[in-house]
């Protein structure tokens, strides 16, 4: 139990370490790194060039200290996270490292103002934060591990078959080299490889949603190819069916509701993945349930897997598929094989949907991320109607646009 004295000196402090921020966690990671280069085989290092790690955890843990005497406010956003860590490898043997680092560098940023009694009230408070997101995980890892098909850590998957779906975007099936049972999953969630291309010094782990619906003896993600992307290129480029590659269970809070509202599934680019797992689903297990999937790419080049969403509509009375192109070919205007140009707007949606009690789904880049959330929110749908997934610290959309 903290006493009412540490709460009191870490709520009045949080503005100012949320004022140097950045400079704390910046330089905490760099002291991180320093002494502890293996947690490089965990971190995402593109994540970290941007920045953008920095930022996600300075944030939370600002909002956990907000919440120090009620950390339940903020648990949706542990549960969050924790599946990350769970599906990550992160261990409760990590959470000292990072506590000593993060105290050490908000020593060395904020100096003579970092009292004794200031330092010593956030090394109790980190305590706590951890120890909540720690039992949390512990749960996840039993979960993982116990449940039918499930696994410790990484386990591994063979590429049974690797599949073209696009200029930009592949296909890999994985199935488990023991040929064993694997996990179940939802829709919408996402499974973690663990690779190490040969030039790399350390591994690289990256989450991906998965694309197909469950129940198969295979998991299936379709990846893009981002420039420079040190693990989409090596999988796009060197990874070939026969490959193993190291996996962690399914994990991932971005879940299709078995609601009978019409489902509404948007994406933009790749992140059509998890709604083409979520259109799969609603095929096989609602078909009296009414659905929209509604995608937009640049044009017919880069837009994967459309045979399979145009199957699924075709062969399917309850679903209805949208095609929008910003850039369409020559070609594309030709067949005419898009229902919109240029971008999904508020008129579009609302005159296609004409429902805003529908559940609805979105997932894409940070810029249709933003759009599609304001869109929903100023036409009055439901904020438990409305579901997202962002590629990458999912604090980085919410503090544009969800903030509280
Ligand atoms: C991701 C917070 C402890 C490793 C994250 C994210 C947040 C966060 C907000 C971003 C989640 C998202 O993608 O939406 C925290 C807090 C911690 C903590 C508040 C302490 C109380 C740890 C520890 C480790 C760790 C002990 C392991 C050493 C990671 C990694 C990611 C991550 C590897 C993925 C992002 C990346 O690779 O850049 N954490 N974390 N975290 N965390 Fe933690």
């Amino acid at each position: 139990m903290l006493s009412q004295k540490t709460i009191e000196i870490v709520k009045s402090t949080v503005p100012v370490l949320e004022k140097y921020g950045k400079d704390i966690t910046t330089c905490f990671y760099q002291r991180m790194f320093t002494n502890h280069p293996e947690l490089l085989n965990i971190f995402n290092h593109a994540n970290q060039r941007q920045g953008r790690q920095q930022t996600a955890l300075a944030n939370t843990v600002y909002a956990a200290a907000a919440h120090i005497d009620n950390l339940g406010a903020i648990l949706p956003v542990v549960k969050q996270i924790g599946q990350k860590h769970r599906a990550l490898g992160v261990l409760p043997e990590h959470y000292p490292i990072v506590g000593e680092n993060l105290l050490a560098a908000i020593k060395e940023v904020l100096g003579d103002a970092a009292t004794d009694e200031v330092i010593g009230a956030w090394a109790e408070a980190y305590g706590v934060i951890a120890d909540a997101f720690i039992g949390i995980e512990k749960e996840m890892y039993a979960d993982a591990k116990e449940q039918e098909g499930g696994w410790e850590g990484f386990r591994n998957f063979v590429v049974d078959k690797k599949v073209k779906e696009s200029d930009v975007i592949t296909s890999f099936y994985l199935k488990p080299e023991d040929g064993k049972a694997i996990a179940a999953y939802q829709a919408g969630q996402y499974l973690t490889l663990k690779v190490q291309p040969e030039s790399e010094e350390y591994t690289h782990i990256r989450h991906y949603s998965l694309s197909t619906s469950p129940g198969k003896d295979f998991y299936r993600i379709s990846v893009k190819r981002e420039d420079n992307g040190v693990v989409s290129n090596y999988l796009h480029n060197d990874i070939q069916e026969g490959d193993i590659i190291p996996v962690s269970v399914p994990a991932g809070d971005f879940v299709l509701e078995k609601k009978d509202a019409p489902a509404v599934l948007i994406s933009g680019g790749v992140g059509l993945t998890p709604m083409l797992s979520m259109l799969h689903t609603i095929a096989e297990q609602q078909p009296e349930r009414e659905v929209l999937f509604i995608h937009g790419a640049l044009n017919s080049k880069v837009h994967a897997l459309k045979e399979e969403v145009a199957q699924l509509a075709d062969s399917h009375k309850n679903i209805h598929s949208f095609v929008v192109y910003s850039e369409p070919t020559a070609d594309d205007r030709e067949a005419m094989n898009f229902d919109k140009e240029g971008f999904i707007d508020a008129e579009w949606l609302k005159s296609t949907v004409a429902n805003n009690q529908a559940d609805f789904y979105f997932c894409g880049p940070v810029p249709f991320m933003k759009m599609m959330y304001k869109i929903l929110t100023e036409w009055n749908v439901p904020a438990e109607n409305i579901h997202f997934e962002f590629f990458g610290p999912a604090s980085e959309l919410k503090e544009s646009t969800v903030t509280a």
